[in-house]
Formats: structure tokens, C-alpha cells, sequence
């Protein structure tokens, strides 16, 4: 058994208020995320719409507040116009990202369908790869125009006659990436976001936008993108957006336990680059983070699609997840919610069946990945105001990161007063013990401690073991006066829930 870990709560000191967006997801035309995942004409659960009822229902008890959509990749070689009107006059296309064809069955309003039944907001991506201000704008028009021009009446003929509204917009996707269709240089790519946002002002002051900020903190432009960028944007966007994957490399677990150190460090380096740049520009202005994609993803064993073929919705990213990958996202989770002041808008990456925590089979059933949980635990429950969290923990040795706290850990307030503790014990092998001490919290009782952990921490769920790996509820958390006592189990996701 661990030394005891410690922190103590109190309503006096917290981080910030709890965005709800900071329980986003993704859909992006990849694989078979929209078709055979959120869309399946002919599927039994489908509704008339084509919209499969069982992820609809999965989505919507995963607690999905924003879905980013069409991509990723895959955005830099949209062309929007193919994504509208009657369905079976949309062209076929090649996508160049995932090196697939896309029919274009599933396009805007099909989404904004899906995203209104599943209570979420939308949050678009525009391509600026390999198109620029004119499209972003006649999308804009065609979206949210009310009626009485060329594309808001041409939205109103193709059936919604009501504008859609869309609020969020991204200005691109990973432009720093040389793998981006349409690939820029920082230079390149803040003029075209400076344009494209002052257009789209232009016909609606009142949009939010998000600048792409770098595809990861390794790539060797990290930092120095931002702040060039932001130079250019800084008065004109709202958000800017970053990207991390985490996977196990050459068996190393101990440092893919320790991933969220990374993450932290990334949304700590790109607050301070924003900072940097708005005291250059003397502005008040404060610029929050868009983290619209993170995830775990196994992405050393990803194979594009070779030679010619060029398949509809190809097996892509199907990653399976265990155990261990709960507890490493469940601790991404709770980095995303330390950082809840600055950190405005987060995007799980993605939704169905490309690394998703909901799977499903054509024409077959919908199941629950391990990640499913911890991301619903902590959208249902991580609302409010979270408190800070200042760990005395145990440390174990990382290859990675050096020496690093076993207890990774955050806590949420909510308006009622409830506090919820979200902790993920790291060691792969020994228990941690743990002490709060609940100062003017004015808690009195434990409602429910639920842990994820397995003896097997390879366990996962499959179609036909879709049950394997649940939440269980953990005994012997005791809350006595106001200190709160509890063990958590080696290699586990926890949430504790005290009234
Ligand atoms: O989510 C998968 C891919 O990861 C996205 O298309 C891209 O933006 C990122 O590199």
C-alpha cells in the first residue's frame, strides 16, 4: 500500500466556473463515425431520418453539450455546397485525408438533425486548407441568414426554412500540420483567419470564433505558431484551439499514466502565449482555449488506406479501449477541469467508432467503450464551480516526466452545494489512501463512490462482451466531521459524490 495522498477543499479558493462545452465531442466524415455510426438508413433503430436510435440514445446519456463537425482532416478538402440539397444529387468525392469516397448522403442539415436530437450545439469547421473567405462566408449566409438572398433562400428550398443558427466556428483545422490538405505557414494561415473572422463579423458580429493553434506541443512550430497567429487574430477571434492524443509507446505505462502531465503543461504553455501576446498588444482582452480534440489514440498503429482503393466509410481508428485507457482519458478529464478558467470549449475525439466511446456494428448492436464512462460521470456531474486542488501525494519514477504524483485529482462544487471528487490512482499495482479535508464545504454524507478498475487492466468492452468493464460502486469511503477517508483501488477511475 501507498503513503496516504492528501488535499483539502475549500469553497473560498476555486479555479473557475465550469463551462458546459467543456463536454463537447466530434463527428467527422472518417471511417465509419457518420456512416454506419450516427447514420444507418435501414437500421432497425433508425428513424425516418436514417438516424440510428440506439447511438442517439448512447450520445444523449453520454451527456454530449457541443458536437465539432465535419472535421479534422477531412474539412480541408470540403466543399460545403456538396453536403446540401436533395441527397441523391450530391456528387461523390474523394477524400484526401482518410483516402476514402465520400457520397455526401450525410451533409448539413442531416447533422444539424442529429445534433438538435441530441441536445447538442453545433460547432462547425470551415475549411481553409483549400478555400478561404468567399466559401466561409456563403456558408455563413447559407447557414444563419434568415432569407430574402440567393443562399438563405436556397437553404429555405432545400427544407429548413428557419436558419440554423450555428454560433461556433472553427477558422480551419491543424494548419500547422504538413499532413493538412492546404497546409500554411503561420504567416500564411493568420492573414487568411484574420480576413475570414473580420468577413464573418461583417455579417455577424456576434459569431465565436476559434483560431487553430498547433496540432500538438511537439510539433517544432508549437508556441511560436500561436503567438504569430495571434499577433494577426487576437482582436478578432474568442478561442484558440489545441489538439492532443496519448497512446502507450515501446510498453512504457508508467508515463501513459503520467499523459495528462503533458496536457497540463500544453494548456499552461498556451495560456501563456496568449497572455504574452494580448500584454504586447496591450489589450484586456482575454483569449480562452478551444481543446476540440483529445483523446487516447493508438495512432502509431494506424494504416492509411493503401494503393487504389478508395472505399465508403472504411474500418479507420477503430480503437478498442481497456481499462488502463479509461483511467489515462478519466485523467485528461480531470486536467481539462483544473484548468476550467481558461479552458472554454473541449472536444472528445471523436464520437462513434473512430476512437469513440460508442461502437457499433452495421446493421447490429451499439456499445459502450471503457472510456464511455468516465466522460459521462464527469459530464453529469462535473458541473459548477471547481475547487482547488493543491495534492500531497505519493510520487512514482516516469520515464517521461520524472517523478510524478500517483493522485492526479479535481473536485466540482455544484450549485447545490454537492461536491464531486473526480481521482484516478495511477500505480499500476498498490492501493491509494486518501485524505480530504472538506473545509466549509458543509458536506455530511457520501452519496456514491463509483470506481472503474479491473483485475485485468486489459480488459475492455467488445460486441460480444459488451459489459465487461462497468463502474462499480466502491465500499468503505467514509465521511466523518469534515475529513473524508478512502482508499483507491491500483490503476482506477473514481468519482465521489458527497451532499
Ligand atoms: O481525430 C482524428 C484526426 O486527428 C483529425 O481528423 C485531425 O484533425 C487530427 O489530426
Amino acid at each position: 500500500m501507498a503513503s496516504t495522498a492528501h488535499f483539502t477543499l475549500d469553497p473560498a479558493f476555486s479555479v473557475g466556473e465550469v463551462d458546459a462545452r467543456l463536454f463537447g465531442s466530434f463527428v467527422e466524415h472518417l471511417g465509419r463515425c457518420v456512416y454506419t455510426g450516427v447514420y444507418e438508413p435501414g437500421h432497425p433503430s433508425a428513424d425516418a431520418a436514417g438516424l440510428r436510435g440506439d447511438v442517439l440514445a448512447l450520445v444523449r446519456e453520454l451527456g454530449v453539450s457541443v458536437i465539432r463537425y465535419p472535421g479534422g482532416n477531412f474539412v480541408s478538402g470540403h466543399r460545403w455546397e456538396d453536403s446540401v440539397g436533395p441527397v441523391d444529387e450530391r456528387p461523390r468525392r474523394l477524400d484526401l485525408a482518410w483516402h476514402s469516397t465520400e457520397t455526401n448522403r450525410f451533409g448539413l442539415a442531416e447533422f444539424m438533425d442529429f445534433a438538435g436530437k441530441a441536445g447538442a450545439e453545433p460547432m462547425m469547421a470551415l475549411n481553409l486548407g483549400t478555400r478561404g473567405v468567399r466559401e466561409a462566408l456563403d456558408l455563413q449566409e447559407y447557414a444563419n441568414h434568415p432569407g430574402g438572398t440567393a443562399l438563405s433562400e436556397l437553404r429555405r428550398s432545400h427544407g429548413a426554412k428557419e436558419p440554423y443558427g450555428i454560433g461556433l466556428w472553427c477558422l480551419g483545422n491543424e494548419l500547422d500540420g504538413p499532413w493538412q490538405t492546404g497546409h500554411k505557414t503561420a504567416r500564411e494561415y493568420g492573414r487568411l483567419a484574420a480576413e475570414t473572422a473580420r468577413a464573418m463579423r461583417q455579417l455577424d458580429p456576434s459569431v465565436e470564433l476559434v483560431v487553430c493553434g498547433s496540432s500538438n506541443q511537439a510539433m517544432a512550430t508549437f508556441a511560436a505558431w500561436e503567438a504569430e497567429v495571434l499577433l494577426e487574430t487576437y482582436a478578432l477571434v474568442d478561442h484558440i484551439s489545441l489538439h492532443a492524443y496519448y497512446e502507450e509507446t515501446d510498453g512504457d505505462r508508467d508515463s501513459f499514466l503520467a499523459s495528462a502531465v503533458d496536457m497540463e503543461s500544453f494548456i499552461e504553455n498556451v495560456v501563456a502565449t496568449c497572455d504574452h501576446v494580448g500584454a504586447r498588444l496591450k489589450s484586456g482582452k482575454r483569449v480562452t482555449l478551444s481543446f476540440d480534440e483529445w483523446n487516447v489514440w493508438y495512432q502509431s498503429r494506424y494504416e492509411p488506406p493503401a494503393g487504389d482503393t478508395w472505399d465508403e466509410a472504411p474500418r479507420l481508428l477503430e480503437d478498442a479501449y481497456s481499462v488502463t485507457d479509461a483511467v489515462v482519458f478519466g485523467s485528461l478529464l480531470i486536467a481539462l477541469l483544473r484548468h476550467a478558467d481558461r479552458v472554454s470549449v473541449a472536444c472528445l475525439a471523436q464520437l462513434v467508432n473512430v476512437i469513440a466511446p460508442i461502437m457499433t456494428e452495421p446493421g447490429g448492436a451499439a456499445w459502450r467503450q471503457t472510456t464511455y464512462f468516465p466522460f459521462q460521470q464527469a459530464s453529469r456531474y462535473g458541473r459548477g464551480r471547481v475547487l482547488q486542488v493543491a495534492p500531497d501525494s505519493p510520487t512514482y519514477p516516469t520515464r517521461k516526466y520524472g517523478e510524478t504524483d500517483l493522485l492526479h485529482a479535481t473536485a466540482v462544487r455544484g450549485d447545490d452545494g454537492s461536491v464531486t471528487v473526480f481521482a484516478v490512482n495511477r500505480s499500476t499495482s498498490e492501493p491509494l489512501p486518501l485524505e480530504v479535508s472538506l473545509r466549509g464545504t458543509g458536506v455530511r454524507e457520501v452519496v456514491e463512490h463509483s470506481a472503474l478498475h479491473d483485475a485485468d487492466p486489459d480488459a475492455r468492452n467488445t460486441l460480444t462482451d459488451p459489459e465487461r468493464v462497468t463502474p462499480r460502486a466502491q465500499l468503505g469511503t467514509v465521511l466523518s466531521g469534515d475529513r473524508l477517508r478512502t482508499t483507491l483501488a491500483p490503476l482506477s477511475w473514481n468519482m465521489i459524490r458527497l451532499a
